[in-house]
């Protein structure tokens, strides 16, 4: 059967060379250049049972642990069970995961994890490494790519979604549509995320109508680069090799608030980095003095050489960090197979809302719920009986008839205005007033009316935008990283 593949991190790739080798005729349709996504950034690595000291009922008990108790336990399973298989499946594709001097996989901490469970590569490169190795498997297929194709909206007809209308209006029919667009870190003023991650698979299946859940969980990554430059991650990994984090007065003030400090779950390091931030009126530091610089170089050459590029020898010094918005935990609701509320439409990856991660992701389970889930939604694409309407004939007309966009408000809108509404309603720290007040002036932004990429991605960010700002407004009590604050949100610190 004709399969779309929209998308092109480790969910896409995985996705597409798997639903080829199963015999599926796939194309991959790809916003800008292939492996331009969020995959080749991941520095810390995928999280997996694999030590003799571990079990994949433990890294469960984590991953439950870190979502605030609000993970789906059969997807927590499914995950977990299937990190061994995934990680196999990678190594065959030529990902060369970092070892020990006794040959096996080494293994690194980081938080919220029991013990040190997370497979790395290059280092920190661990999405570098991954991506390149999938996209030369792909390259080497017969996977039709799709370069510089903006899917603008899904084609649906009769509640069943049967192919793509892209931007420039080209129409894709197919018997199977798997979106793998990533997230939406574009949505905040403050972000990880690269520039293309603007919700797109979330906005076409919101136009739909394909269920989404649990877009009031946003994750806030604790320790960005404190910089006026492009966000710089510096991963947690990092923390687990025995950084610490830091006050004005060189206290390491998470000690006071969680028994694991800075090890404590994602989304209670984030806040406490904010908060003291705003106490003191400066940034927070992290301090990996501590452990040398031969190791930081070794360990973590990404973040060493891009600290040095700025002028940090992080070695000898702390260095500033803050939160910025990292990972959209809500997204396409789907089951344990990929498969959405609409016949025809699969998500997979961050996009997919598949119940693993509940209101907070453990650290480097996104790798990993981007592998499983996406050999789990190829596995059952062949278990879709073909469409009759696919036999339609579709034209430009038809796709946009089924799916305009929402154009319920009238004043126009920039896109920093609303990366700055999101960051201050409907941030790390929230409030009703913050939430309602986001709500009301998102629906009176009109969405964009023109054709191009920008204006199609910012109709995109006002449609999830909405979405995430209604589910938080409509979620009364804090649950891991929907946190409602007594107070505004403190402003960021030296943000430019
Ligand atoms: C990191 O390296 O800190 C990010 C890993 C993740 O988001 O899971």
């Amino acid at each position: 059967m004709k399969v779309l593949v929209v998308g092109s991190g480790i969910a896409g790739l995985t996705t597409a060379l798997r639903a080829e080798a199963l015999g599926h005729d796939v194309e991959l349709v790809v916003k800008g250049a292939i492996g331009s996504g969020c995959t080749p950034l991941a520095q810390g690595g995928i999280a997996g049972a694999y030590g003799p000291d571990d079990s994949p009922a433990l890294h469960a008990l984590d991953t439950m642990h870190a979502g605030d108790g609000h993970g789906d336990p059969r997807a927590i399973a499914a995950l977990v069970d299937g990190a061994a298989a995934a990680v196999e499946a990678l190594i065959d594709a030529g990902v060369a995961f970092d070892r020990g001097d006794d040959g096996e996989i080494a293994r690194g901490l980081e938080a919220a994890h029991s013990l040190p469970r997370i497979a790395h590569a290059g280092g920190d490169a661990t999405g570098a490494a991954i991506s390149a190795a999938l996209i030369d498997r792909v390259r080497a297929s017969g996977i039709h790519i799709r370069e510089h194709a903006f899917a603008a909206d899904l084609l649906v007809t009769d509640e069943r979604a049967h192919g793509i209308r892209l931007l420039d209006r080209t129409v894709l029919a197919a018997d199977a549509v798997v979106l793998a667009t990533g997230g939406a870190g574009q949505l905040y003023a403050h972000t990880t995320n690269p520039a293309g991650a603007t919700g797109d698979g979330i906005a076409m299946a919101l136009r739909a109508g394909a269920a989404v859940a649990d877009l009031e969980f946003v994750q806030f990554h604790p320790t960005v680069l404190e910089s006026s430059g492009v966000p710089f991650l510096i991963s947690e990994a990092v923390r687990g090799a025995g950084a610490v984090l830091v006050d004005a007065d060189g206290h390491r003030f998470l000690l006071d608030q969680h028994p694991d400090a800075e090890l404590a779950p994602r989304d209670v390091v984030a806040r406490a980095v904010t908060r003291q931030a705003a106490a003191q009126g400066s940034p927070v530091r992290l301090d990996a003095t501590a452990l040398g610089a031969a190791a930081l170089a070794h360990r973590f050459p990404t973040i060493d050489a891009e600290l040095r590029r700025r002028g940090l020898d992080w070695s000898r010094e702390p260095v500033p960090v803050t939160p910025a918005a990292h990972y959209l935990m809500g997204g396409i609701a789907t089951d344990l197979d990929g498969r959405t509320s609409m016949p025809g439409l699969w998500a997979v990856g961050e996009t997919a809302r598949t119940g693993v991660h509940g209101a907070n992701r453990l650290a480097s389970n996104s790798l990993l719920e981007g592998a499983v889930f996406a050999a789990r939604a190829a596995d059952s694409l062949g278990d879709t009986p073909p469409h009759a309407s696919r036999s339609r004939s579709l034209s430009p007309s038809s796709a946009d008839s089924d799916n305009d966009r929402d154009l319920d408000g009238t004043t126009p809108f920039t896109r920093a205005d609303l990366q700055q509404l999101m960051w201050d309603g409907v941030g790390l720290l929230r409030t009703h007033d913050g939430m309602s007040d986001a709500v009301a002036q998102l629906s009176a932004w009109a969405a964009p009316a023109g054709t191009t990429a920008t204006a199609q991605e910012d109709a995109n960010l006002l449609t999830v935008a909405r979405a995430v700002a209604s589910a938080a407004l409509a979620r009364t009590t804090s649950l891991g990283a929907h946190h409602l604050s007594h107070a505004p949100a403190p402003a960021l610190i030296g943000a430019s």
